[in-house]
């Protein structure tokens, strides 16, 4: 019996225009899976902390799913106990789905030396997601496996490059969402006006790193015509809030990943501002969990316990 336990981080994504193919790794929240490998059976999975009814059968749950495609794509027959504690909340857009597989994915690659790029664990992991909202988005696993800023360079294939990123405070609102996915509401006919701005934004974004502007990179993510508009008339008084959390010098508000919660990137000395007017906000918001204050992380996921 071989037996791993990692930790892997929060991650939010799109960070404004890049819808699918931007994210980012956060130092707080982060979720722990514990892989224990024998040499027969099959793959069971147990969730600690599961508040929210997650699925424990391998083929819906994003860990299960992810590591049956590690095992059919590299031939391997193993058993697998997959034990995911969870830490963040499920369904607010911290990337606990992509998480789970991508920790799952992470970690069976260091405990069996199966040698996998990063480009082939995300291209796995990825998979998982389809267990949640039914589509293979690599954007959250590939923040969780590589940590940092990435940028999804291709679909076809995976190619994944991570881009670090200055060391930034957040503040989040963790917010889980009503329906399980909105990304059957989601248009790209957005026209050709706003297309160009999304195009540029993106341009944007990827600037304001290379130059490690963090007033440029903020304003960069505040814009998005994609998913911000179905997910932002999904939260009561969203867009008031995000107008005031800019009022107070934060350098950028936008939805974390899938939705709910929304992520301000903020000066030191402005975060506690933006936390209490979150707080404040948010507080009658029935789906409302909890404020953090966290920051952009540049490691992705680490191993805790090995044996
Ligand atoms: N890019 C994905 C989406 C991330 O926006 O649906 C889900 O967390």
């Amino acid at each position: 019996m071989k037996r791993i336990k990692v930790r892997a981080p929060a991650t939010s994504a799109n960070v404004g225009p890049g819808y699918d193919i931007f994210a980012l790794a956060l130092e707080d929240p982060f979720d722990e899976i514990e892989l224990l490998v024998s040499d027969e059976g099959g793959i069971d999975i147990d969730i600690e902390n599961d508040t929210q009814g997650i699925p424990r059968t391998v083929a819906d749950n994003t860990a299960g799913l992810a590591v049956s495609e590690l095992f059919r794509r590299k031939g391997i027959h193993k058993g697998v106990r997959i034990r995911i504690i969870k830490r963040m909340c499920s369904g607010g857009g911290l990337g606990t789905t992509g998480a789970s597989a991508a920790g799952a994915v992470s970690g069976l690659n260091t405990l069996l030396e199966l040698g996998l790029t990063h480009n082939e664990m995300i291209d796995i992991a990825r998979m998982g997601e389809v267990a949640s909202g039914g589509s293979p988005h690599a954007d959250n696993v590939a923040a969780a496996i590589m940590g940092g800023f990435i940028l999804v360079k291709s679909y076809f294939p995976v190619d994944v490059l991570k881009l670090e990123l200055p060391d930034i405070p957040v503040v989040l609102a963790a917010i889980t969402k009503s329906q399980r996915t909105t990304r059957g509401f989601i248009t790209y006919e957005i026209g050709q006006e706003k297309l160009k701005e999304q195009m540029a934004r993106c341009s944007r974004v990827i600037h304001a790193i290379h130059s490690g502007d963090p007033t440029e990179f903020g304003k960069a993510v505040s814009v998005d015509y994609i998913h911000e508009p179905v997910r932002g008339s999904a939260i009561p008084g969203y867009w008031e809030i995000k107008k005031k959390i800019l009022d107070t010098g934060a350098y950028g508000c936008t939805i974390s990943g899938g939705g709910s919660s929304v992520i301000a990137f903020c000066p030191e000395n402005c975060r506690e501002t933006v936390a209490e007017l979150m707080n404040r906000e948010f507080s009658s918001n029935p789906h409302f969990i909890r404020v953090y204050q966290t920051r952009i992380s540049n490691s992705g996921i680490r191993v805790l316990e090995m044996e």
